[in-house]
């Protein structure tokens, strides 16, 4: 497969490019944080009961990789995907409003219904309606670099995050995490260029190629990544995806694997990090041995031996390589997604 070729001919902003420059975005994103992070200092006197982190899409991953990583030792963390927000989470919350571009109208909505109800509130935008809100609120807001699709921000929308959470007092974790995370996230860039036709990446593309991936994980570490690679499949390869976890999973959608064609084109995608439960890992081998004789295919990944933060972006970076390899696959451009500028036109009328 002449990789290099389908990028020319395929990815009208490089998509792939941007993913192999995930280490630069994780520096920039770092110093950015780093920079931001006396603004959130002040809210420590608040003692939040817990953080709510409002954003929708590639925005709100970054808040779910956030929480993913910090669930150990953190205020607890409530992601918010809607206009609303109820008031028993607002109540003594953080509210952390995440839009790459400042201006998707769910998260606004939340913002606004935000003020007034939660102790204190903060934001990660690249600019926009947001920006402005923060400003007119004496709100501190994060500014991020714009000019990329969200979903190519991840880095910008997570380590900026972290650092806010941290100097508000919710959230603790050690900068060598971040040394470590960068290092690996090297080395996986490396590994999954398209350098080498059999790399891990280009075969889990290959995998996929005609098929529907069920992205299966464990509640834990591997939650927000489980969602990210099924959204970025639907986002850059433009095909379906599902994520369910275990042993959630086993308890109704096992079941559905039984009538209907529609199996033998689904590819299981089992994600395992060795802070899974050890009986959730139970669930997810007996699990997966009911379901083999109906899948499509299944394929197994575990985490490498490392940090928290090392092992959930290694893992995240694999599913981001192999969806640009699977849109190529696929013959289509991974940066256009025409249904969601156009939902976001129609709404916003
Ligand atoms: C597009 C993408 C989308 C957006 C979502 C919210 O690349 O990833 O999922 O993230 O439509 O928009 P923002 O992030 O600008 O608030």
């Amino acid at each position: 497969m002449n990789w290099q070729e389908l990028r020319a001919k395929l990815d009208s902003t490089d998509m792939l490019g941007r993913v192999l420059a995930f280490p630069e975005q994780m520096e920039a994103a770092w110093k950015i944080g780093a920079g931001f992070a006396p603004a959130a200092e002040p809210l420590r006197e608040k003692k939040f009961e817990r953080v709510v982190i409002a954003g929708m899409g590639g925005s709100a991953i970054g808040g779910d990789l956030a929480k993913s990583f910090l669930s150990d030792r953190a205020t607890p963390i409530t992601s918010c995907r809607d206009y609303a927000l109820p008031k028993n989470v607002a109540r003594g919350a953080l509210f952390v409003a995440s839009s790459y571009s400042g201006n998707t109208g769910v998260t606004l909505a939340a913002y606004d219904a935000a003020r007034g109800v939660v102790a204190a509130m903060v934001a990660v935008t690249s600019g926009g309606e947001l920006a402005a809100r923060c400003a007119r609120d004496g709100v501190p807001c994060c500014i991020i670099p714009g000019g990329m699709p969200p979903r190519a921000a991840i880095g910008f929308s997570l380590l900026p995050m972290l650092h806010v959470l941290r100097a508000a007092g919710a959230a603790t974790f050690d900068d060598s995490e971040y040394d470590e995370a960068l290092g690996v996230a090297r080395e996986r860039c490396a590994e999954y260029a398209p350098t080498r036709d059999d790399n891990a990446a280009i075969k889990l593309a290959k995998a996929l190629h005609g098929k529907t991936a069920f992205v299966y994980a464990a509640p834990s570490l591997l939650e927000g990544v489980a969602r990210r690679w099924s959204c970025q499949f639907n986002e850059n390869s433009k095909t379906l995806a599902h994520f369910a976890f275990f042993p959630e999973l086993n308890h109704n959608e096992i079941v559905g694997w039984e009538v209907g064609d529609i199996m033998k084109r689904a590819v299981i995608l089992s994600l395992q990090d060795r802070d899974d439960h050890p009986m959730t890992r139970r669930h997810a081998d007996v699990g997966l041995s009911l379901m083999k004789p109906f899948a499509g295919a299944i394929e197994r990944y575990e985490t490498p031996a490392s940090g928290r933060l090392s092992r959930m972006l290694a893992t995240m970076l694999l599913g981001d390589f192999a969806s640009v390899y699977l849109a190529y696959l696929n013959g289509v451009d991974p940066t256009p997604v025409k249904k969601i500028d156009a939902l976001k036109k129609e709404m916003s009328r």
